[in-house]
């Protein structure tokens, strides 16, 4: 089974963007052991990231159609972008399963994180376990 995972805003600068929240591996890191991971759960995982709101709504409606489940880390979006929130609606109205993480526990942050305008459609949330956030979302999907 075909997995999705997308990575948003600003995570290209993983490794050095404050470290003391997000860690110190690279993003490249991650989706080597993402990759390998879903491997090992039979699933076969391709891996995206951008800055772009518009291309990360493309590829939502890219996975709708394709009928692939998400693992979405929507970053900054994740509080205010109503148009990713509304792609991830149809994601999840086309019956692909969406997995949104966070490497940190926005719920423990400032309170402009407290918000997901993604959550609505997501199958499950695993949040503050940094790229092991990422791993536990495919355990999740090759489970479910
Ligand atoms: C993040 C949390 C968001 O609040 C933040 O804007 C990010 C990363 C995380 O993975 O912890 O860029 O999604």
């Amino acid at each position: 089974r075909h997995v999705l995972v997308l990575s948003g805003p600003n995570l290209a600068a993983l490794g050095s963007r404050e470290p003391e929240i997000y860690g110190t591996l690279t993003l490249d890191d991650i989706q080597r052991q993402v990759v390998e991971q879903a491997e090992e759960l039979g699933l076969q995982a391709t891996c995206r990231q951008t800055d772009d709101e518009g291309e990360l709504v493309g590829w939502l409606h890219e996975a709708a159609v394709a009928g692939w489940d998400v693992i979405l880390n929507p970053a900054a979006f994740t509080h205010y972008s109503y148009a990713v929130g509304d792609a991830c609606a149809h994601l999840a109205g086309m019956g692909s399963r969406l997995i949104e993480v966070h490497l940190s526990n926005p719920a423990s942050r400032e309170t402009f994180r407290h918000t997901s305008v993604v959550a609505r459609s997501a199958t499950g949330t695993i949040a503050g376990f940094g790229a092991a956030s990422y791993l536990l979302a495919l355990r999740a999907l090759a489970g479910h």
